[in-house]
């Protein structure tokens, strides 16, 4: 069954570890995903942005794969299933189609119509009993056509945004999503502590997971950052596997070129990436 994400961020913030959310964008991504975190007796979150819904021909789609899927695999650790970087109206289409958490990204949005969306959405979220994520400081990069600027969030800001009842908070600490360029700054640990400062446990979200290193990992987790965002790093070791075995010519031996074997290193990849993820995070062990 699946869960809200609240309970499992609260425990997140208390154990100082991080959840994982990992994006998926097909069957081979969700069931990798999912048998990796029941291996690993691990809390997981399943992000869909608007495009991989719309790309798996809607949300109502993924809900029903997803939820089927844990049955047929008998998936009993904490799983939620989580809209990522939703618009007001792809928000409405998540509650409706049966996920369990939603993430409204107003933070393009003058802070004040921020604001009001997300209030209406946080109550329309726990009216059924879902959480929600919002956002304050648009994310560096693109992903699936959202384009951010990398702001640094306004804690202020942040403070206000917490206080609608949001159950995590993304804050933008000059995170990106996509490869890091050679000449990144880093993350913001001033910003952070400052944004800690003011809204106490709120779980706090770090978008753009892949590619940043172990130390400053582990240092957001210990400023209250309760769930790491990847989505690239996945899609790399899928890409990397899937290269391997096509330029080894597997796929021109005997039935190399059936889909199940085609798909099956890069599988395996995002396997790999995932696991190595939740041992940095601290998740393993933890549903
Ligand atoms: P990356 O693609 O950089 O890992 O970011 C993922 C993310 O933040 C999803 O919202």
């Amino acid at each position: 069954m699946l869960v809200t994400a609240t309970e499992m961020l609260k425990k997140a913030v208390e154990g100082h570890y991080a959840v994982g959310q990992f994006n998926i964008n097909n069957l081979e991504w969700t069931k990798a995903i999912l048998t990796t975190a029941q291996e690993n007796n691990s809390p997981v979150i399943l992000g869909v942005s608007e495009g991989a819904g719309k790309y798996m021909t809607g949300f109502g789609t993924v809900a029903a794969m997803v939820k089927a899927m844990m049955e047929s695999l008998n998936i009993t650790v904490p799983v939620a299933l989580h809209l990522d970087h939703g618009t007001y109206e792809g928000c409405y289409k998540c509650i409706k189609a049966g996920f369990s958490s939603i993430m409204f990204d107003g933070s393009h949005f003058p802070i004040d119509e921020n604001v009001a969306k997300t209030t209406e959405l946080v109550h329309a979220a726990h009216n059924i009993g879902l959480s929600i994520e919002a956002e304050v400081g648009s994310i560096g990069g693109e992903e699936d056509g959202v384009v951010g600027a990398g702001e640094i969030a306004d804690p202020a800001e942040c403070k206000r945004i917490a206080d609608l009842g949001v159950d995590f908070l993304a804050a933008g600490i000059g995170n990106i999503h996509g490869k890091y360029p050679a000449n990144w700054k880093g993350l913001d640990f001033g910003a952070l502590a400052k944004i800690k400062e003011l809204i106490g446990d709120l779980p706090l979200v770090l978008h753009g997971g892949t590619g940043i290193p172990a130390d400053m990992i582990k240092e957001a987790i210990s400023l209250g950052v309760a769930k790491i965002n990847v989505n690239t790093e996945c899609q790399l070791y899928f890409q990397d596997a899937t290269r391997k075995y096509i330029e080894a010519g597997k796929d021109l031996e005997g039935k190399g070129y059936d889909p199940r074997k085609l798909l099956a290193p890069g599988y395996e990849g995002i396997k790999t990436i995932v696991k190595e993820k939740m041992e940095l995070f601290g998740s393993i062990d933890k549903a």
